[in-house]
């Protein structure tokens, strides 16, 4: 293939981050202009190893809901579109323009201000999908606050492992969330639940009623309070608070993501970096250049894809937000998303394979979104982007083939692969790859050619390779870690929030400091495409979401009669995998299903239910040093799940007792072959 502008980009980020990065840095406005991209260090750690480490725009002072809000109302786009809420859950529709924001923004900052909030306090959000959320989360950021939000489908005990980790000293929350067509779920139990299982008590809770649910007895002494009655206040005292530029280093949020171990990591995103990064992104990637432009990311704002490409990407760029609060299917209807496709004449619009799926179920001839192609309805679709879990060939082929028979001229499916530690895609297809040089120049180039089932090439400043188990690069085509080269691309983080030791043994240390290990496995072909292929063992991706096993085991052991059990992801046609475990007692009590996704439901939230189990003794195969082979067991049940009964697992020559591994296929093979096991296999 001959070089494609995007080419060109990457080779730039690669070659001369420091130029390069710093040309991009000028796209924004900074209290302290940065005078130089980045700077490299050691850091010590206490156990005494050093590593390197890196700092981007170290000298840089910013406020990012100054460039956000505040600069695009100050260049006269005050009038522009900032969000659009589309909640068919709630019958709710409304639009808020750049001006409206400032001022909603200022005088909530104003609030937590004189609700002790200051510049490094940490604020935890447990928010719906409402513009209150974006409104709570703007004006911490306004402060130099740092924010922590957290998924609304988590539980009591997950969000209090969350305000202890984060140290939250205030909460926004509201008095319920809309779970699609199960309707109102109250948060009040969750949030009082949480605060009294946490040894960190934040001093206030600002609770936003929503009429449907209402959040009973606002208890003052316990730090509660009505949050429009304090914005309401506020305004009519002309209360409203600046923006508090911070260092370019200094956090602008924490998001946690599932670990190894049941705790999960607390990603820190940095100022300045995240700008900077997702400036370029919004633009390079997602072609959205400013007022005029619609991104339409059907995530949640408490999954990182939420934080990046519903909230400050597109405020960044000055463009449209459209904040949904509903479900691909079910609210009402499989054509939800495409409705507000037309509806609000977006531009790039991102979901999740699983959410394509569920439509595709419900849908399967895609009616609905032939018939609005049909009517002309979606033309200004330029780009449908994918992300959260390995896009299928199958579906990628197929929206590519509507994309082009109804959307904007050559409108593309773009699958792109990230996490909450890259912040923003690693790997995709550019649409508007002019602008990585010149953010004047919005020439439209013909993207590069998708090959489905791969999710790009690296996006600029992700020096994304392929090594083996010691480190050393593979040649093109064949499998192995895929890992990153340092510096990070600025939208990456750079350390976990308290917890550098942490940081080092989970991204660094297994390949001795070089390169950053992102615990996806996978190759890059000749063409310098990358392919994803599998997660290591320790994380599961459910319906786009990262879930860890040893978090569900965690909650699988406290039923008294388990004390050992292995978590892995089942093949699911809707959701990618859903987490299956391998339990090691002879029999299994009655019920156990229910019980143990109850006991899931409690530790982690619904989202990481079982969708089966086995349980017999001796299933479970160990290294000699006690690891648990969670890959040899996904292998045999996947295997199973085909019918390859028969069919040899791979394990490492350091297994304790390979007779396990014979077990552990007998028993697959019971499963699949009478009872629930059977059921789920016919569905696959
Ligand atoms: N609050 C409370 N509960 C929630 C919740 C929330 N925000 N989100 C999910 N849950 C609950 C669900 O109600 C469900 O509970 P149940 O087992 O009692 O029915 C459980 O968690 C599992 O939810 P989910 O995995 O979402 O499955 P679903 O069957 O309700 O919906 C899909 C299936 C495909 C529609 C849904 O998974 C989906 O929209 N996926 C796309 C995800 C996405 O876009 N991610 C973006 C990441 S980039």
């Amino acid at each position: 293939m001959p070089p494609h502008p995007q080419d060109h980009a990457y080779e730039a980020s690669i070659t001369d981050p420091a130029k390069f990065w710093a040309r991009q840095a000028q796209q924004l406005t900074w209290h302290n202009s940065p005078s130089t991209a980045f700077r490299k260090s050691t850091r010590k750690l206490k156990s005494g190893v050093s590593h390197d480490a890196w700092t981007w725009f170290p000298d840089g002072e910013i406020s990012t809901t100054y460039n956000c809000i505040d600069r695009h109302v100050e260049a006269g786009n005050g009038e522009t579109t900032a969000i659009i809420w589309d909640s068919p859950v709630s019958n709710s529709k409304e639009k808020i323009s750049y001006a409206q924001l400032q001022k909603e923004v200022a005088t909530l900052a104003g609030v937590l201000r004189e609700e002790g909030v200051e510049k490094g306090d940490t604020v935890l959000v447990y928010m719906p999908m409402i513009p209150a959320a974006l409104i709570g989360i703007l004006a911490s950021a306004r402060l130099g606050a740092i924010h922590a939000v957290v998924f609304g489908g988590f539980s009591a005990a997950s969000l209090a492992q969350r305000i202890e980790a984060s140290g939250a000293k205030v909460i926004l929350t509201a008095s319920c969330g809309i779970e699609g067509a199960k309707g109102p779920q109250a948060y009040q139990p969750m949030v009082r639940g949480s605060i009294e299982q946490s040894s960190v008590k934040p001093s206030r809770v600002l609770i936003w009623q929503r009429e449907m649910s209402l959040w009973d007895n606002v208890k003052k002494e316990n730090g509660e309070r009505d949050w429009r009655e304090l914005v309401e206040s506020a305004k009519s005292r002309g209360v409203q608070a600046d923006n508090v530029p911070v260092k370019s280093s200094d956090g602008l949020y924490i998001i946690y993501t599932s670990g190894t171990t049941g705790l999960p990591k607390g990603v820190l995103r940095e100022a300045g970096g995240h700008a900077v990064g997702l400036n370029l992104s919004v633009r390079y990637l997602f072609g959205i250049r400013g007022p005029g432009d619609v991104l339409f990311t059907a995530s949640d704002i408490g999954w990182v894809v939420g934080h990046s490409y519903i909230i400050y990407a597109p405020l960044l760029a000055g463009a449209t937000t459209v904040l949904f609060e509903g479900k691909p299917v079910g609210t009402p209807n499989a054509d939800t998303f495409w409705r507000i496709l037309e509806e609000y004449k977006v531009n790039s619009f991102f979901t999740a394979p699983t959410a394509l799926r569920a439509i595709r179920k419900e849908d399967t001839k895609n009616e609905f979104f032939e018939k609005r192609g049909r009517n002309g309805g979606l033309k200004h679709l330029r780009a449908l982007y994918l992300a959260g879990e390995r896009s299928e060939p199958s579906i990628v082929t197929m929206y590519q083939e509507l994309l082009s028979k109804h959307c904007a001229k050559n409108a593309t499916v773009i699958d792109n692969w990230w996490s909450s530690e890259s912040g923003s895609p690693m790997t995709g297809l550019a649409l508007l790859p002019g602008t990585a040089h010149d953010f004047n120049d919005h020439t439209w180039h013909q993207p590069l050619a998708i090959k489905p089932g791969s999710a790009g090439k690296p996006s600029p400043g992700f020096d994304v390779r392929v090594v083996d188990d010691e480190g050393k690069e593979i040649k093109k085509g064949s499998m192995g870690n895929i890992v990153l080269g340092l510096p990070f691309a600025p939208t990456g983080f750079t350390t976990l929030w308290r917890d550098e030791e942490r940081f080092y043994k989970s991204y660094l240390k297994r390949f001795d400091g070089k390169w950053i290990d992102t615990g996806d496995a996978g190759m890059i072909d000749e063409d310098g495409y990358v392919h994803v292929m599998s997660r290591a063992d320790d994380i599961i991706n459910v319906a786009a979401h990262r879930l860890s096993t040893g978090a569900i085991e965690q909650a699988i052991t406290t039923h008294p009669a388990i004390t050992e059990a292995a978590c892995v992801g089942i093949p699911d046609p809707m959701k990618g995998h859903v987490p299956f475990a391998f339990i090691a007692i002879s029999d299994a009590p009655a019920d156990l299903l229910k019980d143990l996704n109850a006991r899931i439901r409690e530790s982690i939230g619904p989202i990481a239910s079982l969708g089966g189990f086995i349980a017999a003794p001796g299933i479970i195969p160990k290294t000699r040093s006690g690891k648990t082979l969670r890959r040899t067991l996904r292998e045999i049940l996947e295997n199973g799940s085909n019918g390859n009964f028969e069919k040899e697992p791979s394990f490492p020559s350091t297994i304790e007792d390979v007779s396990v591994v014979g077990k552990a296929k007998e028993a697959v093979k019971s499963y699949f072959e009478t009872g629930e096991g059977k059921k789920i296999k016919a569905k696959l």
